[in-house]
């Protein structure tokens, strides 16, 4: 058989007056209606209610909640694992194109029938203006599953070079034993969706615990998945209190991997746990975990300065710099600076509008909650007590929804606090080198904080490029020239970071889905 052809979902534009722009604002209008919403958690495709309800708020207007959560206890995780235990030796039996098909229609389901739900549960539930959410919601999260398809199909096909007369080698990629265990945050829709859907689709089990700020949106993507005829026991959907559905999940004998994204913190302390628990498992889990970002621009003294300020501002702003892939730190030229860089980052920052995200005219939303808000609000604080000056920005209003103007801090250390820190919010810390002290600040990027996700290199002077690649070897698993560092494509740039930012297993690529098999080496001699 062959695939069907697989390409990137188009991006809607949602032009005033469109069909998909009514379409979506009636959705949202519809879901604002009927808000809050009831979650069970969903153990074997069935709805249990266990009475211990949390809610999820709308970071844009705190007063209201977008749903209300069934929290799975311990009973409901238990159930949760013996069922998708029992279901695995048939799913993994299942032939692949039949596995695969399931995928495929789940991706038709989420850019047609669901696209517009998806949408707005991700605009009110995390706070996504609409181009955030459709390039998250529906491109992104379609595309994981289509050319998870095409990767594992890859995955597949790739077998031993060589065979000896009368000897047929093969390789059988089986599924891991045990269940993989999926922790999925809010600031993606998509993501929620690929750590499920990926070990899933090579034939795994999934517990699914999703973050606390998105069970809407990851509870329709869990509902779709059904839809599409991924049997009831494949992926099981059990929000609630993380620590607790984390330990029982990784105290089981049957742990087999997890899937993780989220803070350093939390993964760290997850692997020290797991570290303590392996003469309980049958192997050794496989950890996979996409954590925490400190991402960079470097603006070289050769670089066109309207582009390089247009995509920090981007990069920094787009999606209140909740993406772990969000620019936080710029390094820029002192001659760049003084030629124009600055009054240019001020005055595109100053145009942003700051509301509610499913006003189309609004770029930047609240962040997502109260701890985050508390969080970024004090980041700026210690940075102006610290002798940061607030270039723009640096006011915030959680009275209604948790909104933080976009703010820009200028510093003279490069080592301070917002220069080093993951702040996760919309704040960019801006430190002007000294055209002279280029190798020094080469070392300050590589050195001022633990992380390597992503980071760009603005110039023409290709020579200045390649020096700087190779300069910042390990200071980043995507880099981008004369680009913003957000905004991986699967299937065009394969995503993830090494240091503390991840195990750089590479969302959106076929390195992913290897971690998710256990292939077996099969010699038949005739
Ligand atoms: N993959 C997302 C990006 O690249 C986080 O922005």
């Amino acid at each position: 058989f062959k695939l069907p052809a697989i390409d990137n979902e188009p991006l809607r534009s949602y032009a005033p007056g469109s069909p998909e722009r009514n379409g979506l604002e009636d959705a949202i209008a519809q879901m604002k209606r009927e808000l809050p919403f009831q979650v069970p958690c969903v153990v074997n495709g069935k709805h249990v209610k266990t009475g211990n309800l949390a809610k999820q708020p709308i970071p844009a207007n705190h007063a209201l909640h977008l749903c209300e959560y069934h929290q799975a206890d311990p009973a409901t995780i238990s159930a949760a694992i013996d069922g998708a235990l029992s279901g695995k030796a048939a799913w993994e039996a299942l032939p692949w194109n039949d596995r695969a098909a399931i995928f495929l229609k789940a991706a038709d389901l989420i850019s047609g029938k669901y696209r517009y739900q998806l949408l707005a549960a991700t605009i009110l539930g995390q706070g996504k203006n609409a181009w955030q959410a459709e390039i998250d919601a529906a491109a992104e999260m379609a595309d994981f599953f289509r050319f998870g398809v095409k990767f594992v199909e890859e995955l597949y096909a790739q077998q031993p070079p060589k065979n000896a007369p009368n000897v047929w080698n093969r390789l059988e990629y089986r599924a891991l034993e045990g269940f993989v265990l999926a922790v999925s945050p809010f600031n993606f829709t998509a993501i929620g969706g690929n750590l499920s859907g990926a070990p899933a689709l090579v034939g795994n089990v999934v517990i699914w615990k999703p973050s606390p700020m998105s069970v809407y949106a990851n509870y329709l993507t869990h509902k779709l998945l059904l839809e599409a005829g991924l049997p009831p026991n494949v992926i099981q959907f059990v929000p609630g209190p993380a620590p607790e559905i984390v330990k029982q999940a990784i105290d089981h004998r049957e742990f087999g991997a997890l899937h993780f994204t989220g803070s350093t913190a939390v993964f760290k302390s997850l692997w020290k746990d797991i570290s303590q628990n392996l003469d309980k498992y049958r192997g050794y889990p496989r950890i996979v975990g996409e954590t925490g970002g400190k991402n960079f621009h470097l603006i070289h003294s050769s670089a066109d300065v309207s582009n390089a300020v247009l995509q920090s501002v981007r990069a920094a702003f787009e999606y209140q710099g909740q993406k772990c892939s969000a620019l936080s730190r710029l390094y820029v030229s002192s001659s760049v600076w003084k030629g124009g860089f600055k009054e240019q980052l001020v005055a595109s920052t100053s145009k942003i509008h700051v509301g509610p995200p499913e006003e189309f005219q609004n770029f930047v939303g609240p962040v997502i909650g109260e701890a985050g808000f508390r969080k970024v609000t004090g980041y700026i604080e210690k940075a102006k007590q610290t002798g940061g000056e607030i270039l723009f920005g640096g006011s915030s209003d959680d009275i209604v929804g948790y909104f933080i103007q976009p703010t820009i801090i200028l510093t003279k250390d490069p080592r301070s606090i917002t220069m080093v820190e993951e702040v996760f919010g919309p704040v960019l810390t801006v430190f002007v080198y000294e055209d002279e002290d280029y190798e020094q600040t080469l070392d300050l990027i590589d050195t001022t904080t633990p992380y390597a996700l992503t980071g760009s290199i603005f110039a023409s002077d290709r020579s200045a490029l390649l020096h700087a690649t190779n300069r910042l070897r390990n200071a980043a698993g995507n880099v981008y020239y004369n680009d913003k560092c957000t905004g991986a494509v699967v299937g065009q740039q394969p995503f993830g970071g090494g240091r503390a930012s991840g195990t750089n297993d590479k969302a959106g690529s076929i390195s992913i889905f290897n971690r998710f098999v256990s292939p077996r080496s099969i010699k038949e001699t005739f």
